[in-house]
């Protein structure tokens, strides 16, 4: 199963200013909404409550911090073949060892402090560049398509696709 972290960062490396924050400065809702339609979605409690109205017609997991990612994903495999982590930065780091996928869009801002994608958690990832989608409607954002190449600690078998790096307009 492939385990999607999907979110709308900062050039360095923010999703928030704080955890109370609604995001509004992100411009690529319509695409995380097309992309993740009819799938799992798993959300931190947090930002539940700050995107909860944008999360209709998908199957919504809202996680705390006694909620076990090996119990949930194993779960999911049974029936789906991929599902999407949202944020915010502590489910994503509880999440970071199972990705194996991440859709990222860099905006032009730079916080300087705040909610990082992965929150306060000293991470490794390996990830290779596998496409880039120009996010419709804005001006010059892309989201960057990247595969996790480092996947020694994960119970979840990945399934590597075949490498396209490059740029498109498709979604
Ligand atoms: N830019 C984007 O694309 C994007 C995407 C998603 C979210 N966000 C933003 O990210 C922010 C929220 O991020 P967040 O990291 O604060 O929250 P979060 O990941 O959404 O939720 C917090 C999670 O951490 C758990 N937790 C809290 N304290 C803990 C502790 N001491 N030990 C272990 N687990 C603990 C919570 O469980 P309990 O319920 O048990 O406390 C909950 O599962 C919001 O502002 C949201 O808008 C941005």
């Amino acid at each position: 199963m492939r385990v999607i972290l999907i979110c709308a960062t900062t050039i360095d490396g923010f999703i928030a200013k704080d955890s109370n924050e609604i995001t509004r400065w992100t411009k690529d809702l319509a695409l995380f909404k097309k992309q993740t339609r009819g799938c799992t979605v798993i959300v931190g409690s947090k930002t539940y409550k700050t995107i909860q109205n944008e999360l209709k017609d998908r199957n919504i997991i809202v996680i705390n911090r006694n909620s076990d990612p090996n119990t949930i994903l194993n779960k999911l495999k049974e029936t789906e073949d991929k599902c999407f982590i949202a944020g915010g930065g502590k489910t994503n780091s509880k999440f970071y060892k199972y990705i194996t996928d991440l859709y990222l869009t860099p905006h032009p801002l730079i916080f300087g402090d705040g909610v990082g994608l992965f929150d306060k958690t000293k991470i490794e990832l390996n990830i290779k560049l596998k496409k880039a989608i120009k996010v419709k409607g804005s001006d010059n954002l892309y989201q960057y398509q990247y595969i996790v190449t480092n996947k020694q600690n994960t119970e979840i078998p990945l399934i590597i696709e075949d490498l396209i790096c490059g740029f498109s307009n498709n979604t």
